[in-house]
């Protein structure tokens, strides 16, 4: 298989304020962080600002959203459609996250739909998928992690997987401390490309599998050292520069 770019991206969730925007923008120039991608997604009341500021730093960061519509336009109070995402130079955005899957209900076939409507205005779709504690101890994590994959192939086809990133995140490893172990974490990331390439090989070695889940500067190497897994997408340690910045780094 050929090696993938790594990614790292940042979620920051409901944190951060416009001084985190500006310390971001100057901090990851592209001569101190290359060869891999890096995608930061802060609160979308900040991703026009913290787009315009990244491309007048020679920034090597990237801008994503944390969420959008599965609708293109229209009466949806709160929403942001993908048109407007874009026009902030916003290319790319997260769908599915655990805590919109448990907080606001969103089902794997809404996620689906969201994951559509980010490829069909041209914003790459990073699709969560991980299973809760329970799960994994009724043994339920492959049938969960199959279940969201197939909602997006059923909706997409399997080819809207060489446009997207997958990223596994176990719900008991987000913001508790405990990552799961680069064993754990290897075996959900080979058992995702194995179904992947029941449809299609070579759509299942192409793309990028993040792992996410309590990464910081400390257990980032180890995980980076797994065969499947391709970057992190790291949440409460993304909100520190010099962290985030390690992690990058090890990558
Ligand atoms: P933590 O890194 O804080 O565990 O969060 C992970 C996450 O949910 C990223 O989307």
């Amino acid at each position: 298989m050929t090696q993938l770019k790594p990614l790292i991206a940042a979620n920051w969730k409901m944190n951060g304020d416009k001084a985190l925007i500006a310390e971001f923008s100057t901090a990851f120039t592209t001569d101190k962080v290359n060869g891999i991608d890096i995608i930061v997604c802060p609160p979308s009341i900040y991703l026009d600002e913290f787009s315009s500021q990244v491309a007048s730093n020679n920034s090597a960061i990237a801008v994503g959203a944390q969420n959008l519509s599965d609708k293109e336009s229209g009466a949806f109070t709160g929403e942001i459609s993908a048109a407007m995402l874009q026009q902030v130079n916003c290319n790319f955005a997260i769908v599915g996250h655990s805590e919109r899957r448990s907080l606001f209900g969103e089902t794997p076939q809404f996620v689906a739909s969201k994951y559509a409507t980010a490829l069909a205005n041209n914003i790459t779709p990073i699709l969560c998928t991980g299973e809760s504690e329970q799960q994994r101890e009724d043994e339920q994590t492959f049938t969960v992690i199959a279940q969201d994959i197939d909602a997006v192939i059923e909706r997409s086809g399997i080819e809207s997987f060489k446009d997207g990133i997958i990223a596994y995140e176990p719900v008991w490893a987000i913001g508790t401390g405990k990552s799961a172990t680069p064993e754990q974490a290897q075996d959900v990331h080979a058992f995702i490309r194995k179904h992947l390439a029941k449809h299609d090989e070579e759509v299942a070695a192409g793309v990028r599998i993040l792992y996410g889940g309590s990464v910081n500067e400390n257990n980032a190497a180890e995980l980076f050292k797994q065969k499947d897994i391709n970057g992190a997408l790291v949440g409460g340690a993304s909100l520190v520069v010099d962290k985030f910045m390690a992690i990058c780094q090890n990558a």
